[in-house]
């Protein structure tokens, strides 16, 4: 089948089985296109959440599709490729992560949702690039935490609370290979364009950013900006949602830099349109857990939705 015939065949299937398909702003193009929901992690979480499709077609990494199921176990949830992992997930095992744990005893475990089932099973709270920072100022200031997988937006959230939460080793291979170099040669071509990086970047390429935020936020910042052009440090995927929303600017990414093409999530892009289309005829490959997983996993996340709406982030 070519790509209009595969797109017509899912959107007969959606309707057939009554599925919604949930996509991440990093996904291919057309597949961003074909969904009926597009967010960051956290809105796609909450859409997990309250959708009551009766199937869920995760269109991003494995994580987002356990968040969906965790959230929303009745639901039959599925991944179009179940390779389609991440780095800061495949950094943090449970075993190395609970020794890790068992060394800090007095610490409060706050895990980015990059991570796994098993990982959120041992945290207390669970966050988001778009949540971080406001959950970790609600906490009384001599919590002690500690902060995983991810320690490059763990350290950027000690940067700016002024906290010194003790962080796991891991980084998104992606965002970690972004250079601030990269993004200095762009800015002196195009001085009047303002970066925006998302906060999985180095420590060093986000002091050169002029504004740092979750995916979401990234937009929200462009759309409002009375700015022309943008440096963008992240992964392209987002740049076709930039460019629907705000068809008179324009973006430079990482790549336009002749030394750097390192914005390609190779992950998120396991997922492609064919894959889709069996997906939802087959109702493969399905995300499955215990129930007492689950119910361990689900504790953090639910928190941090509790939180996040207590302290006006989401509705
Ligand atoms: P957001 O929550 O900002 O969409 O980020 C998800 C992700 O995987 C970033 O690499
Ligand atoms: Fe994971 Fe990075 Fe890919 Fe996001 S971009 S899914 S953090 S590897």
């Amino acid at each position: 089948m070519n790509d209009t015939e595969l797109k017509r065949e899912i959107i007969n299937l959606k309707k057939e089985k009554k599925a919604v398909i949930l996509g991440h702003y990093y996904q291919r193009h057309e597949i961003q296109e074909l969904s009926d929901f597009v967010g960051d992690s956290l809105a796609l979480a909450q859409e997990a959440q309250r959708t009551d499709a009766e199937v869920i077609v995760f269109c991003g990494v494995h994580f987002m599709a356990e968040t969906a199921k965790i959230l929303n176990p009745s639901r039959k949830v599925l991944l179009p490729d179940m390779e389609a992992s991440c780095s800061l997930a495949e950094s943090c095992k449970a075993e190395d992560f609970a020794r890790f744990k068992a060394d800090h005893p007095d610490h409060m475990v706050i895990s980015y949702v990059n991570c796994s089932a098993e990982i959120k099973a041992l945290s207390d709270l669970i966050c988001t690039s778009g949540n971080a920072e406001q959950l970790v100022r609600s906490l009384p200031e001599d919590q002690k935490i500690i902060f995983a997988p991810d320690r490059n937006l763990g350290g950027y959230i000690n940067q700016v609370t002024g906290r010194q939460m003790v962080l796991w080793n891991g980084v998104c291979t992606v965002h970690d290979a972004m250079q601030a170099e990269a993004v200095l040669r762009l800015k002196a071509d195009h001085p009047d364009a303002p970066v925006v990086a998302h906060p999985e970047c180095n420590p060093a390429l986000l002091k050169v950013a002029d504004f740092i935020g979750s995916t979401k936020a990234m937009l929200s910042y462009i759309k409002k900006s009375p700015n022309k052009r943008f440096i963008v440090a992240t992964e392209t995927g987002i740049l076709y949602e930039m460019q629907r929303e705000n068809p008179d600017k324009e973006f430079i990414t990482l790549r336009d830099d002749r030394h750097c093409a390192c914005d390609d999530c190779a992950y998120m892009k396991l997922n492609t349109l064919d894959k889709l289309y069996r997906c939802l005829r087959d109702e493969q490959p399905e995300i499955l857990m215990s129930d007492d997983m689950i119910e361990r996993a689900k504790r953090p996340i639910v928190r941090m939705l509790d939180m996040s709406r207590q302290l006006g982030i989401i509705k």
